[in-house]
């Protein structure tokens, strides 16, 4: 072999060899630190709380659940509130979640508590909910969130064991770097208490609907793959009005999407896109996180 090709590839081994002794060790701190933020237990009381369920609470509770909470998502805890489709994340872990009828967890969180794990991300035990996305809804206000609890309490008990969750290392280590969130709790400030305007299509509330965005497109909207997710997995667009966003669009482009699932570019939206929760969303709603949308910044596709 000759000398020059020998160096090189000694020297290759050895960055590889001193990048997995100091990666294993920066790793270790990450799912370390991880650990330590899922075992603490937060000092947040359980409100004293005990709903009282009139048809008009069960419906508005039902809406939401089916659109801005998406509660009810087949990938969610699914139509029945009996736990979801079990999602495979490739090396982030698979997760399902669970049967919160009253067979299931239902039966074991008080109204209350109920209304903490949705405003705090915080169960029972008092530490921080896995993946369960109260950050994004956290802004609901206090008679949301009862309807929310009035119907989960009017489904039917579902006999259903929960089904698998497993959460990959490398979902501790984006956690850390915020590339996704798996530790709920540690993103919420606990003693803010949101100034949400009254539902009206204005982008002031928008602006609320909107967070539901974020995971996907991005914490500024710009879009691009979501960071370790599988290199396979669908790149979520730039929606904001930025030439390389959604510019172009009118509202009724962006309508039409919710309903039909086809773009303004004429092809269909991946299923990856939650649509069906997103359409469920009422006209106030829709015409009010337009209104946000066009409010923002243009950015290059791909900034996040
Ligand atoms: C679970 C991830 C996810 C969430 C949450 C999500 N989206 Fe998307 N969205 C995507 C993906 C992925 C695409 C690209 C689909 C494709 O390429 O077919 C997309 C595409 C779009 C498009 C089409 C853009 C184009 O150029 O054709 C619009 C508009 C859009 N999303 C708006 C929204 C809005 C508004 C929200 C929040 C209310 C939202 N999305 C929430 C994943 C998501």
């Amino acid at each position: 072999m000759k000398p020059i090709v020998k160096k090189v590839l000694m020297g290759v081994g050895g960055v590889v060899l001193v990048g997995a002794l100091g990666g294993g060790v920066w790793a270790w701190t990450q799912v370390s630190a991880f650990s330590a933020s899922m075992d603490k237990v937060y000092d947040v009381p359980v409100p004293k709380l005990k709903v009282v369920a009139t048809p008009e609470l069960i419906a508005r509770g039902k809406h939401l659940a089916s659109s801005l909470a998406g509660c009810g998502m087949r990938d969610c805890h699914g139509p029945a509130l009996a736990g979801g489709k079990t999602m495979d994340v490739g090396p982030l872990g698979k997760f399902t979640a669970p049967n919160i009828t009253s067979a299931g967890l239902g039966a074991v969180y008080s109204d209350g508590e109920l209304a903490r794990l949705i405003g705090h991300g915080i169960t029972k035990t008092g530490k921080s909910v896995r993946f369960m996305p109260s950050h994004e809804v956290n802004w609901l206000p206090d008679s949301d969130v009862q309807a929310i609890i009035a119907y989960v309490r009017s489904k039917p008990a579902v006999e259903k064991p929960n089904g698998l969750f497993e959460l990959g290392l490398l979902a501790k280590i984006l956690d850390r770097q915020d590339a996704v969130v798996v530790d709920v709790a540690r993103r919420i400030d606990h003693d803010k208490k949101e100034d949400v305007p009254a539902p009206e299509p204005t982008a002031a509330y928008g602006k609320f609907i909107a967070r539901l965005c974020m995971g996907c497109h991005g914490e500024h909207y710009g879009g691009g793959p979501i960071p370790g997710a599988p290199s396979d997995f669908p790149i979520p667009s730039n929606i904001t009005p930025d030439e390389t966003g959604l510019k172009s669009w009118t509202y009724a482009d962006f309508t039409k999407m919710l309903d039909t699932g086809v773009r303004k570019n004429g092809k269909k939206l991946d299923p990856f896109m939650p649509l069906e929760a997103l359409e469920q969303m009422n006209d106030i709603e829709r015409k009010a996180l337009w209104a946000f949308l066009k409010t923002l910044k243009p950015r290059p596709m791909g900034s996040r």
